[in-house]
């Protein structure tokens, strides 16, 4: 472990720093304060020894100070002068322990070895449960790559907020499963999640879509109408495409989120309505609103926490962990699995569809797949011309450096018998015992393996 230790007892020190290196430990001593808490944040030791009294605040001081900068580490105060109370606070403070002076070496060698150990747990208990986390994705959000990772990460800070979200990523990476993990992991879970896409509607539909109507505020509004907004109330709306949303709207929209009241078409008064917004767009919205197809205003309200999802392309180490959840789903409990060839030519397609486009593809294989244990290539991406020629190559690279087990043993017979003929320096009956075979035995190989004048010819060079 990294030890900082300050004493400014020299005979302390050093006796304590020979006995905590002979343990194998890296010690760096400093014996006032100030340089203590110097070295608290610059060498980032794993563990604090620190005296109570000497130069400058005192231990208590750098205690504190340790807690702030890492909860976790532990700091062990000495002091000459034990007082219960002092004991007290240095516990209070999150003292891993309190000793007094005089105090054998061996003891604080042995605390520290114990706080070692600790460590490395801990250290394999976070590691394993990255992994594990990673593996199983929050909210049925699968990814291993720092993108993804990152995003997750964004994702559990900002979940449990109201904040808006706007989620950007190519169609098919997985913006509305993200918008639908955000709902989920907030405090609106329970409310309702309400999504609309502004594409696929006119403009008109759209707004009493949105917005609902009162009976009468058109030919058609024969009844009153609740929009979507208001059927959010209490949960989320998902504004799906939103870079496609009609500039008209966008002004109606910004009221809703600058007022958090809507107004049905042909209402005398607004209603409040409660809800988080989550919006997704396909492009960079700044891009709209340069080319003068999005309010600016609108866009600062949305961006205010922006998750972006790369393509697939570009994060092709989360392929087979995709293909492998998309097959356990849809293979329900069948022992179904996905070929190294297979996978491998996954990993190099370029999914212009993305991620949707991966789960289609594992789908119909499996739907494809019969009575097999495997699935098989050529279901994958059947009406995909780039896919044959990836396939192909796949299963040639995955061949190859595989022998016929024949050719193989032959080779290595052959070699191991020069080997023998040149160990025994051409001497072919030490060579047969050598080998294990009878010198007939030898007498013949030699001559299968065309080696008579090469082998001795080898063995007398
Ligand atoms: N990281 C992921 N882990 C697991 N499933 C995912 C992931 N990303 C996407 N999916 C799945 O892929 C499919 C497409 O995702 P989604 O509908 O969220 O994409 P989208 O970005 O909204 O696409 P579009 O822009 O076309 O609407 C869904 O079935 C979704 O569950
Ligand atoms: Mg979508």
């Amino acid at each position: 472990m990294r030890i900082l230790l300050a004493e400014d007892e020299v005979t302390i020190a050093v006796t304590l720093t020979d006995a905590l290196e002979g343990a194998g430990h890296e010690v760096v001593h400093v014996a006032d304060t100030a340089s203590a808490l110097e070295q608290l944040a610059s060498s980032k030791p794993e563990c604090v020894i620190t005296d109570i009294r000497m130069p400058g605040a005192g231990g208590m001081a750098v205690l504190a100070r340790s807690k702030e900068l890492d909860p976790a580490r532990p700091v062990v105060l000495v002091t000459g002068f034990a007082t219960v109370d002092q004991a007290v606070e240095a516990m209070r403070l999150g003292a891993a322990n309190y000793v007094q002076k005089p105090f054998r070496n061996e003891a604080i060698v042995a605390m520290v070895e114990t706080f070692a150990r600790v460590k490395s747990l801990e250290d394999e208990n976070a590691g394993l449960r990255r992994e594990l986390a990673a593996a199983q994705g929050i909210e049925g959000v699968v990814g291993a790559s720092l993108a993804m990772q990152q995003v997750f990460g964004r994702l559990r800070t900002v979940a449990p907020t109201d904040a808006t979200v706007l989620v950007q990523g190519e169609s098919g990476t997985g913006k509305e499963r993200i918008a639908r993990a955000i709902h989920s992991l907030s405090p609106r879970a329970k409310g309702p999640f309400v999504a609309i896409s502004c594409a696929a509607l006119p403009e008109t539909l759209l707004e009493s879509e949105l917005f609902g109507h009162e009976k009468g505020a058109f030919t058609d509004a024969r009844k009153e109408r609740r929009g979507r907004f208001e059927m959010a109330h209490g949960g989320t709306f998902f504004l799906d495409d939103i870079d496609d949303m009609p500039l008209a709207l966008q002004v109606k929209l910004l009221r809703v989120l600058q007022e958090r009241e809507i107004e049905r078409l042909g209402a005398e008064a607004p209603v409040e309505v409660d809800i988080r917004v989550v919006a997704a767009t396909k492009v960079p919205l700044r891009l709209r609103v340069s080319e003068g197809r999005f309010r600016e205003d609108l866009f600062y309200r949305l961006d205010v926490v922006r998750l972006v999802l790369p393509p697939l392309r570009e994060r092709t180490g989360d392929v087979p962990l995709l293909a492998q959840h998309f097959l356990a789903r849809q293979a329900a409990g069948r022992a179904l699995s996905i070929p190294r060839a297979a996978m491998a030519a996954l990993e190099r397609y370029p999914w212009p569809g993305n991620v949707r486009e991966l789960e289609h593809a594992v789908l119909r294989a499996v739907s494809l797949s019969g009575e097999r244990t495997e699935l098989a290539l050529e279901d994958l991406l059947p009406d995909d011309p780039r896919w044959k020629s990836l396939a192909e190559s796949a299963v040639r690279e995955a061949n190859e450096g595989v022998r016929p087990l024949r050719e193989v043993l032959h080779e290595r017979e052959r070699t191991e018998i020069q080997r023998a003929l040149a160990a025994t320096g051409g001497a072919r009956m030490k060579a047969a015992e050598l080998l294990g075979i009878s010198r007939k035995v030898l007498w013949e190989k030699i001559k299968e393996h065309g080696l008579g004048e090469e082998g001795e010819a080898e063995a007398q060079a």
